[in-house]
């Protein structure tokens, strides 16, 4: 159970420690690959964004379009061997409970969880289901593979992703008010409030550095 409560908004049947500053402080709850993999993916998403209805950038978009696949296919695998918040099993919650977490925010005790809330991993995992299908369509796009139809399913993937970026951001946003806590610059230091007993063990630099090398590889080998 990842959730933990804020400063007098105790969550309703909660069992965590209290969220506040005696009993809790920031503790380590992105390790190394979701923070990596996270501003890569927004990066690369952006690049293959601004490059995409131009021929004279079509290498940059194919080339960005392949960094950000090789990145999602990384983060399914850690979604099932990394660290706990970053695990599908901890954060994927049924819709019931995304429902729950959304009504909680307008009431005295907004839900605050240590990983994802259950509402934000439901756009996450749009988000790479999304841009999965993305990549694909937009690699037999290229390839000339299935004419009109890859074409059409590549656009309107695209276009889906990027509402639900927008409703991503409008989520960070609303969050980080409600919780009073900057969720973003979490994303890059890793650092979340939460009882110390909620941390995260080791940062997993290693996996980091692997996802590094995995996405050259790939994008290396594509584009050769
Ligand atoms: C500048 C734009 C962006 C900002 C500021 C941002 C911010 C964030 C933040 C703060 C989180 C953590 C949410 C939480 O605390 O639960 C997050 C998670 C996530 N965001 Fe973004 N985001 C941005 C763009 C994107 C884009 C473009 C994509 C993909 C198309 C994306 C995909 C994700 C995914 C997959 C996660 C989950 C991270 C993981 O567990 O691996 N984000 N984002
Ligand atoms: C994050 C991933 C990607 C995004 C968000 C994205 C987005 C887009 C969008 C919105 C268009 C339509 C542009 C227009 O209005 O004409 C487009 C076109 C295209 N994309 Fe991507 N793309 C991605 C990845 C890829 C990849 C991996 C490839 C190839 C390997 C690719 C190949 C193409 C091609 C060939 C077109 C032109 C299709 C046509 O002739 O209309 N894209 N992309």
């Amino acid at each position: 159970m990842n959730i933990s409560t804020h400063p007098e908004r105790v969550a309703a049947g909660s069992t965590a420690a209290p969220d506040n500053a005696a009993a809790s402080g920031r503790i380590l709850v992105w390790d190394w690959p979701t923070r990596i993999g996270h501003w890569l993916l927004a990066g690369s998403f952006a690049i293959a964004w601004l490059t995409a209805e131009s021929e004279s950038w079509r290498n940059v978009h194919v080339a960005s379009g392949y960094l950000f696949g090789a990145v999602v296919a990384f983060r399914l695998v850690w979604g099932l061997v990394g660290t706990r918040y970053a695990r599908f099993s901890e954060f994927v919650k049924s819709p019931r409970a995304a429902w729950r977490y959304l009504t909680s925010l307008l009431g005295p005790r907004p839900q605050h969880t240590v990983g994802h809330n259950p509402a934000g991993a439901w756009a996450i995992v749009a988000l790479l289901v999304l841009g999965a299908i993305s990549v694909v369509s937009g690699w037999l796009t290229f390839n000339e593979v299935g004419g009109e139809l890859f074409e059409e399913l590549h656009e309107g993937a695209s276009n889906a992703a990027l509402a639900v970026v927008g409703i991503h951001l409008i989520g960070v946003a609303t969050g980080s008010l409600i919780h009073r806590e900057n969720l973003i610059g979490s994303m890059f230091s890793g650092l979340k409030r939460g009882a110390a007993n909620a941390a995260i063990v080791g940062a997993r630099g290693w996996a980091g550095l692997l996802l590094l090398v995995w996405v050259v590889a790939v994008v290396t080998f594509l584009m050769r």
